[in-house]
């Protein structure tokens, strides 16, 4: 069925790049870009991101982008009316951001926690051993039913922006929170630069460690120690890494890009939507790990997933009275760059309600937040009641929220991106996706690049990155 409702659209360029740019800034650029890059040997992780953003996020941000404003459908229809028998892509554009949506709102409602847990004075509990795992598996007030709470309001946040609509709502929105955000993580990376923390080693001596060596351990690449395999898990991190922070096969992208006018500059907003990302993760290194090394030092830099809420909540306690405002500061700014992309992964779901069966934006947006909202409280039991005994492919131990993000990210992802590639590149022809970008005759500059992106390059890398998902070991 046809949609017939009136179609909703970005009112303007500067509208449609910031809420494209509030979606890709996430929870991936804050908390996992600079887990891996202190993982990874920092300077050689940033160097490999850059290469990749450039030439492969680059192909899939504008095949997506270019796909939803030519054809006018959320991720659902979009792909079988660029050629017939390709409409299998659709689903599968659409379960992964109808999964990931439950479990990155959890994630949020964690985020709101520590928000209002910094403002009400209560840091020090937070930084506290054991907090973290208290709460979520829920021995706090409260019991199992307080994370439950915090994610239910995150939901409901990420509900009202959308049933407000593409301009009123996200758009609105993206434009008074990104603005504020880019100066929140400026302002906190400065402040990490200027600590200095003292403090005594083993051997009992003093010891002077500061945010500007923590910058260069971050920034400065050790060649000496590269292996041939550290290469390959540096670039198969930074590729993961990659397609999550931008929002490409998530369906978002699609939709978005169906929202945009006609006559607006899309390579120009590809070129501020990739910069704009990129930033804000390089910053949210600066702002986390040179303060993580010189309060924390430099063994607790790659921290992994608890850096965010385990770590850092130390080191801000450790800054005195101003560790209480700038942690505060610092889960405002998460909880904003959390929030632009909850909404626009609800929204990938609710375009693709309303293009394929002519859903009201309203119904559709209820319908999702409902079945969001029963998912979402089966992850949060996936900490006390629903624990299970699990092992991924890799050999981690999973719970629910961590099986949900390896088959939306790690096996559907890759299978989406390789099908658009595909189709893209070898059915419709890339000219397709340069006939829409160029239709106003904007110059488009990497336009050979991305033939050879979308053909061969971006399908091999993701295919190896999908057979390495399935627990295949290169080395
Ligand atoms: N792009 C979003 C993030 O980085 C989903 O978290």
């Amino acid at each position: 069925m046809e949609n017939t409702n009136k179609r909703n659209s970005f009112g303007g360029t500067l509208g449609f790049v910031l809420a494209a740019a509030g979606s890709a800034v996430g929870l991936g650029n804050i908390w996992r870009f600079p887990y891996l890059a202190a993982k990874d040997g920092g300077g050689l992780f940033i160097f490999v991101y850059l290469i990749l953003a450039l030439t492969f996020g680059f192909t899939l941000l504008t095949t997506e982008i270019a796909i939803g404003r030519k054809t006018k459908q959320g991720p659902l229809t979009a792909y079988g009316k660029i050629k017939k028998g390709w409409g299998f892509l659709g689903p599968i554009a659409t379960i992964v951001p109808f999964l990931i949506m439950p479990y990155y709102c959890v994630i949020g409602g964690w985020v709101l926690k520590y928000l209002v847990g910094f403002v009400s004075g209560g840091g020090a509990a937070m930084a506290g051993e054991g907090y973290f795992g208290a709460f979520i598996s829920g021995g706090l007030m409260g019991g199992i039913w307080q994370p439950v709470i915090f994610f239910v309001i995150f939901l409901l946040m990420c509900a009202f922006v959308v049933i407000r609509g593409v301009n009123k709502g996200i758009e609105s929105m993206s434009k008074i929170i990104m603005p504020v955000l880019l100066v929140l993580v400026i302002g906190i990376a400065i402040f990490s630069l200027t600590i200095s923390h003292t403090t005594t080693n083993e051997a009992g001596e003093q010891i002077t460690r500061t945010g500007l060596q923590g910058m260069a351990k971050y920034l400065i690449p050790d060649f000496s120690t590269i292996t041939l395999k550290q290469l390959f898990v540096t670039v198969m991190d930074a590729m993961g890494q990659l397609f999550y922070s931008l929002s490409v096969a998530m369906g978002i992208m699609v939709a978005y890009g169906s929202y945009v006018k006609d006559d607006a500059n899309l390579a120009k907003s590809i070129n501020q939507i990739e910069i704009f990302d990129t930033v804000v993760a390089f910053l949210a290194g600066a702002m986390i790990i040179p303060a993580v090394y010189a309060i924390s030092g430099p063994e607790n830099m790659n921290a992994g997933p608890g850096l965010m809420f385990m770590t850092l909540p130390q080191v801000f306690m450790q800054m005195g009275i101003a560790g209480h405002i700038i942690g505060a500061l610092f889960f405002i700014m998460v909880l904003f760059a959390a929030l632009t992309s909850a909404i626009s992964i609800l929204e990938a779901v609710v375009a693709s309600l309303m293009d394929k069966f002519g859903m009201k934006r309203t119904t559709a947006a209820l319908a999702e937040t409902g079945i969001a909202l029963v998912l979402g409280i089966i992850v949060c039991f996936g900490y006390n009641l629903l624990m299970f005994d699990i092992k991924l492919p890799n050999g981690s131990e999973a719970q629910i929220l961590d099986i949900m993000d390896y088959v939306s990210n790690q096996i559907l992802m890759p299978i989406l991106a390789i099908g658009t590639c595909i189709l893209i590149g070898w059915v419709a022809k890339p000219k397709y996706a340069i006939d829409e970008v160029t239709k106003n005759g904007e110059r488009f500059g990497r336009k050979g690049l991305y033939n050879v992106m979308i053909k061969f390059v971006a399908p091999a890398l993701l295919f190896v990155l999908f057979i390495q998902a399935l627990g295949v070991n290169f080395f």
